[in-house]
């Protein structure tokens, strides 16, 4: 068992640069079994869904391997379509092997994806996508069978909603479908604009990524390329919730500020200075300041508010003056952290899918647990402010997405350090 000491009132001083999108790395991933190219994928992260995904990606009969920063792949041989439930259970994003292996295996067999326990997560978009496109579903208890006759052919089809698995699932189905597929209502998240750059790169021909309507024209076959995803928003945003709970001035480097705008503007409403530059922003707040409260949030996708920021957005209004609510409008259980909030002396209600923060809450050392990646990073952000010695207990929840959140923390100036006990 991993846990995250942190013993809060030290302000964080100094730069950092966030590690490349684990969103964009895992379909990134899943899109280079489409390849019958060799493709590099450079300066990825070691995170444990990367580590879940790449053997995922062996189990399926896939190439790939570490290259120091860098993995590499190359075509595979023979590809089944059976992807391990105790694999595809371990991570949602065992979901982008879908389109992939439908394309280049003829069929796919997927156990019911796991994830972090938001709440309900269906794949009936990108189920109801695929058979727009000719392939055949059947479920079978938890697992849902995919195949086809013949290679997939285009469509014209609107997403209900606008999921971003769903988008990645079926602009990647539609690169090697016969014809031109129309993707209307998709989502516009970074990562999907960064999935197509790559696929572009290799042959494919994708316009209208990051707006909400797509064209594809599918191609006979896609070669391979190199490509650096993009550097990751939610570990930037996370930074610079540190900041704003512990005080101080960091420049967090090498990011897409624009990408992660919503939350930026939330912080300076709270009372932070956001200085954005092009490729970096640089957060400071005096810890004498009292940060502002009465923030109402509600999430919604890219570019609005987005979900994985929430816990941080709360974290960071817990001690603010004044009362805060935050709506997650994507998912049932996205607050889960406020019982850890709680044991720290704050106080919150949860009200359905909306989290109450009275605020000005004074926080003190307790022992909680991370209930997921983003509640538990939530957790130590928050812990950075506590009077005395918080211990996160975490089950592998944060290493799925930081590969080194307690060490980054401690770079800038915070008293936090990871440790491994029963
Ligand atoms: N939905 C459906 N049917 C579908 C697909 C989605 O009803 O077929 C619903 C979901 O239940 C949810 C909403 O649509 O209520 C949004 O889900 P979406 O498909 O957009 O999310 P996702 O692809 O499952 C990705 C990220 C999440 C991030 C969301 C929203 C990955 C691996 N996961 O999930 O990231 O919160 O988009 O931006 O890319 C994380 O990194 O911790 C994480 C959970």
């Amino acid at each position: 068992m991993q846990w995250i000491e942190v013993t809060g009132g030290q302000t964080l001083q100094g730069k950092i640069r966030p590690a490349t999108a684990k969103n964009s790395v895992l379909p990134l991933l899943a899109a280079t079994l489409l390849c019958e190219g060799p493709c590099r994928l450079c300066d990825v992260p070691q995170l444990r869904d990367v580590d879940t995904s790449l053997a995922l990606l062996h189990a399926v009969g896939g190439r790939a391997w570490r290259c120091g920063k860098d993995i590499q792949t190359r075509p595979a041989t023979t590809l089944n379509g059976r992807i391990p439930p105790e694999l595809a259970g371990a991570m949602r994003g065992s979901v982008f092997y879908l389109a992939p292996l439908l394309c280049r295996a003829g069929q796919v067999s997927l156990p019911l994806p796991g994830g972090c326990h938001l709440g309900p997560r269906p794949v009936d978009i990108h189920l109801a996508g695929l058979a727009a496109m000719g392939a055949q579903i059947e479920t079978e208890g938890e697992r849902v069978l995919l195949r086809r006759n013949g290679p997939l052919h285009a469509t014209d089809f609107t997403l209900r909603l606008p999921s971003v698995g769903a988008t990645l699932t079926l602009m990647m189905a539609a690169c090697l479908a016969a014809g031109t597929t129309i993707l209307r209502g998709v989502a516009c998240e970074p990562e999907i604009e960064d999935t197509a750059m790559f696929l572009n790169a290799c042959g494919g021909c994708i316009t209208g990524a990051g707006t909400p309507v797509m064209t594809i024209r599918g191609q006979e076959s896609l070669h391979g390329a190199m490509h650096t995803p993009l550097p990751d928003r939610i570990a930037a945003a996370t930074y610079a919730a540190g900041v704003a709970v512990a005080g101080g001035k960091v420049c967090i480097q090498h990011c897409r500020p624009a990408h992660f705008e919503s939350f930026l503007q939330m912080l300076v409403k709270t009372g932070c200075e956001v200085e954005t530059g092009k490729d970096q922003v640089t957060v400071s707040r005096d810890p004498a300041w009292r940060l502002r409260g009465g923030a109402e949030l509600y999430t919604a996708a890219y570019p609005e508010f987005a979900t994985d920021t929430a816990p941080l957005a709360a974290a960071v209004l817990l001690g603010a003056h004044g009362s805060s609510s935050i709506c997650d409008r994507l998912f049932q259980n996205r607050f889960a952290c406020a019982e850890g909030f709680s044991a720290m002396g704050a106080e919150t209600v949860r009200e359905g899918r909306t989290l109450k923060i009275a605020g000005d809450a004074v926080l003190r050392g307790a022992e909680v647990e991370a209930p997921d990646l983003r509640g538990g990073a939530a957790l130590v952000v928050a812990a950075l402010g506590a009077r005395g010695t918080v211990r996160v207990r975490d089950e592998g929840h944060i290493r799925r997405g930081y590969a080194h959140l307690a060490a980054d923390f401690s770079a800038l100036g915070a008293d936090c350090r990871e440790t491994w006990a029963k």
